[in-house]
């Protein structure tokens, strides 16, 4: 897709309190990862993964995080409009991985459902380590349960599942593991839980492929808006996919990030 497009709001799914599903019928033909710059006329354009995803249609998990995506929760309803380019930036790499260890966390988890279908796909196994603040906040059971993937989660409260964090989890996991097929893990979510399981993986002497989030304008590689120190790297260009070990050379990993105006933000 090179031009910007505008589809139509097939469905709508509210998947948890703070994170409603907006599904289009449309071939969105994007690499397992990349993502969307999603165009609300009058308010903003926010960079959006891809969740679900076939040849009949696509979906993006939204969650109500601030003035543009509060409005698209508001306003558009089934049949309205909203605008997208891309997709763009990089994809997870699993074509040689025979086991996809997937850890998503938050709105992380539409990425790690897209990659989940993908891999299934192919035959590959697949384990999903999906945490959660409490058990409503848990995003697509009924999806990852039809693709059959094994399906693990941690909640904060202990309303279901581990009771503690998905990284608690991936460690006991890691220790049942068959270490003779080629493993790697795969994350997305918030930044502090990307670390850890960056440490987890290299610790475990395991490949990990991180998705990262910085502000994005352009979305493409021009404005240098989601540079990340000390590399420079835009994470809308060279990423938002970069290997776990790679983002752990860079200082502001887990640490900060840059607002609308560049300035950091802790
Ligand atoms: C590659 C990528 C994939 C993403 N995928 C999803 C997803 O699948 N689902 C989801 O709910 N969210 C996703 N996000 C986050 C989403 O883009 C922001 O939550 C959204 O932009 C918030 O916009 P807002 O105007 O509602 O909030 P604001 O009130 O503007 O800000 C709320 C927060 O969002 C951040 N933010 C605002 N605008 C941007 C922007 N243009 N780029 C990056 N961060 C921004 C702000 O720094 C702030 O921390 C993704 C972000 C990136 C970079
Ligand atoms: S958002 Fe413009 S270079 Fe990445």
């Amino acid at each position: 897709m090179s031009l910007p497009l505008v589809f139509k709001v097939d469905s709508i799914r509210q998947d948890s309190p703070n994170l409603k599903t907006y599904v289009f019928k449309h071939n969105i033909r994007a690499k397992s990862g990349q993502f969307l710059m999603v165009w609300l006329p009058g308010h903003d354009e926010v960079p959006m993964s891809i969740g679900w995803q076939t040849k009949e249609e696509f979906h993006v998990g939204i969650a109500d995080a601030g003035d543009c995506t509060h409005a698209i929760h508001e306003n558009i309803k089934v049949g309205d409009k909203l605008g997208f380019r891309g997709p763009y930036g990089t994809s997870f790499d699993y074509k040689d991985v025979d086991h996809l260890i997937c850890v998503g966390g938050g709105y992380g988890t539409p990425p790690m459902l897209n990659l989940a279908q993908r891999a299934t796909e192919l035959g590959k196994k697949v384990t999903v380590i999906q945490g959660a603040r409490s058990a409503d906040y848990l995003l697509y059971e009924d999806l990852f349960n039809q693709l059959g993937v094994e399906l693990l989660v941690s909640t904060d409260d202990g309303s279901k599942g581990h009771h503690g964090y998905n990284t608690d989890v991936l460690e006991e996991h890691l220790s049942k593991i068959d270490r003779s097929e080629n493993v790697c893990i795969y994350t997305c979510g918030p930044e502090v839980m990307m670390v850890k399981v960056a440490q987890i993986a290299e610790k475990n002497e395991l490949k990990c492929q991180v998705s990262l989030e910085r502000y994005m304008k352009c979305g493409f590689g021009i404005c240098g808006q989601c540079c990340m120190d000390d590399s420079g790297i835009r994470i809308c260009k060279d990423g938002p996919i970069i290997s776990g070990e790679y983002a752990l050379e860079h200082p502001e990993f887990g640490k900060y990030t840059r607002g609308q105006s560049g300035k950091v933000e802790k």
